[in-house]
């Protein structure tokens, strides 16, 4: 009984010692003529991160903007948070006042990719590295991939043939980390490959999981799956360097790199920008090219008109006998839709965080410095204002181009993905395999 009484103590102590520092922190905000944005920061130090995690994110956020309109605060695993869920934000927060903002991680989560992985960072190390990574996913670079991986996906499907059952996401995850080790190493040795395929998925298991520092959990695990990543990525380097070759692949644009005082990257810069674009390239498609699975399921119509478009490019190609063509891939008008749809229905990356490098004002309303700062892509792209009937899966809404701000699938400003072609290839290339090689059956036993 005494027990709980010290507990009930400790935590009434605890409840009014927050209060006072909130009031206290309000009102030293308060010297600033804005107020915050409204909105309710909820439990001491949880705020809201279990209704945000409990129920379906469309939700949380809906009954949000319905509530406080768009722009509102809230307190999300463990920080002082503003969300905006509008066009104009989006844009005021990731391109005309980017500045003000900075990327912003768990550390926990900056040790397992590598902290000088690009996305960590802002200006002149961010811009050096953005260039390098773009020049290896350009228009001219990622062309010359199609061959390999129209084979990649050929082969990834087939193994699904033969009755047994196949979890599609982890199907699609080893499809997109081939497609990963193709842009940054072209052709590598299978032991090389093996040996970051094993370790890679080590980390990644590691990633969303508690971090500490006890063996043998999923954490722990994971930093020393990074440390022989290191390793394995050091040798490839050391090997690289010795060939002399002037690759144009990733590892090739990242070593040959000198900024203007001369000065080459590092071993350690170059490997966590390799684990970093990894990360990047991997779930992210492998996410959607799942959903392009169901939806394609969901919609019989849709399918059918895709698998025309499909079938009569196979059709075309094997009478030719030809692979698949980067010309073609840029003429799939009705599947590149269904993607465009796909990525707005799923929007997988909901939303961003960034954090406020100074004090901003943003129409009245005050953002304080350290504050975190969240653009809503999952919520723009399902206003109805921007995307009549948003629920509705309609490739069709996308023969019109969508309002500007209003579709950022793929982020938006100097963050933005440097890899949105990569991934729509990686995309059109797996729906032209999987809807000319295999037939959907539905419940009432047709097949299509
Ligand atoms: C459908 C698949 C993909 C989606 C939906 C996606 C989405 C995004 C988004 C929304 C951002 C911006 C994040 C922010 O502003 O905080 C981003 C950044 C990034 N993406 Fe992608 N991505 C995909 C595939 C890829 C691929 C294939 C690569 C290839 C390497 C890639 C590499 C990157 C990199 C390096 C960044 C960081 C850029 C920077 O900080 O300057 N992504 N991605």
């Amino acid at each position: 009984m005494a027990g709980i009484f010290v507990y009930v103590i400790i935590f009434l102590i605890t409840l009014v010692s927050y209060r006072l520092l909130r009031k206290q922190k309000k009102e030293s905000h308060g010297t600033s003529t804005h107020q915050l944005p409204p909105g309710s920061t909820g439990w001491p130090y949880i705020g809201e991160t279990l209704q945000l995690y409990s129920q379906d994110p469309n939700v949380f956020f809906a009954a949000k903007k319905k509530r406080y309109g768009e722009i509102f605060k809230t307190h999300i695993l463990g920080c002082p948070s503003v969300m905006l869920a509008s066009p104009e934000a989006a844009r005021f927060v990731l391109v005309t006042q980017a500045h003000l903002f900075k990327p912003t991680y768990p550390k926990s989560k900056e040790r397992l990719v590598g902290p000088a992985a690009l996305f960590f960072h802002q200006e002149d190390y961010h811009t050096r590295l953005r260039k390098l990574v773009q020049a290896s996913l350009s228009i001219e670079a990622i062309r010359n991939l199609v061959p390999d991986i129209d084979a990649l996906a050929a082969s990834a499907l087939d193994s699904w043939h033969g009755g047994h059952v196949v979890n599609t996401f982890h199907e699609m995850k080893k499809f997109s980390f081939d497609v990963g080790i193709l842009l940054i190493f072209g052709r590598l040795e299978a032991r090389y490959r093996e040996e970051l395929k094993k370790n890679y998925f080590i980390v990644d298991k590691g990633y969303n999981s508690f971090p500490n520092n006890i063996p043998g959990t999923a954490y722990k695990k994971a930093l020393l799956a990074r440390k022989r990543l290191s390793k394995i990525l050091s040798d490839i380097i050391s090997e690289r360097k010795e060939k002399r070759l002037l690759e144009k692949d990733l590892l090739g644009c990242l070593l040959n790199s000198k900024d203007e005082k001369g000065e080459v990257l590092t071993d350690d810069q170059i490997a966590d920008n390799i684990i970093g674009a990894l990360f990047a390239a991997q779930d992210t498609t492998a996410s959607v090219m799942t959903w392009i699975v169901k939806y394609l399921h969901d919609n019989p119509k849709l399918l059918e008109a895709v698998k025309a478009e499909q079938k009569a490019i196979r059709r075309l190609n094997e009478e030719g006998n030809q692979p698949l063509s980067w010309s073609q891939t840029r003429n799939m008008p009705i599947t590149y839709k269904f993607i465009l749809e796909t990525l707005r229905m799923a929007s997988i990356i909901s939303f961003t965080f960034r954090e406020a490098v100074a004090d901003v004002e943003y129409k009245g309303y005050l953002i304080p410095k350290g504050w975190k700062v969240m653009p809503l892509f999952r919520n723009i792209h399902h206003n109805p204002e921007f995307f009549t009937d948003p629920q509705k899966f309609d490739p069709s809404r996308f023969e019109v181009a969508p309002k500007p701000n209003t579709f950022m699938p793929f982020g938006s400003g100097v963050h933005a993905c440097p890899g949105n072609e990569l991934a729509n290839l990686e995309m059109l290339v797996v729906t032209h395999h999987l809807v000319s090689k295999f037939r959907y059956c539905f419940e009432n036993h047709i097949c299509q």
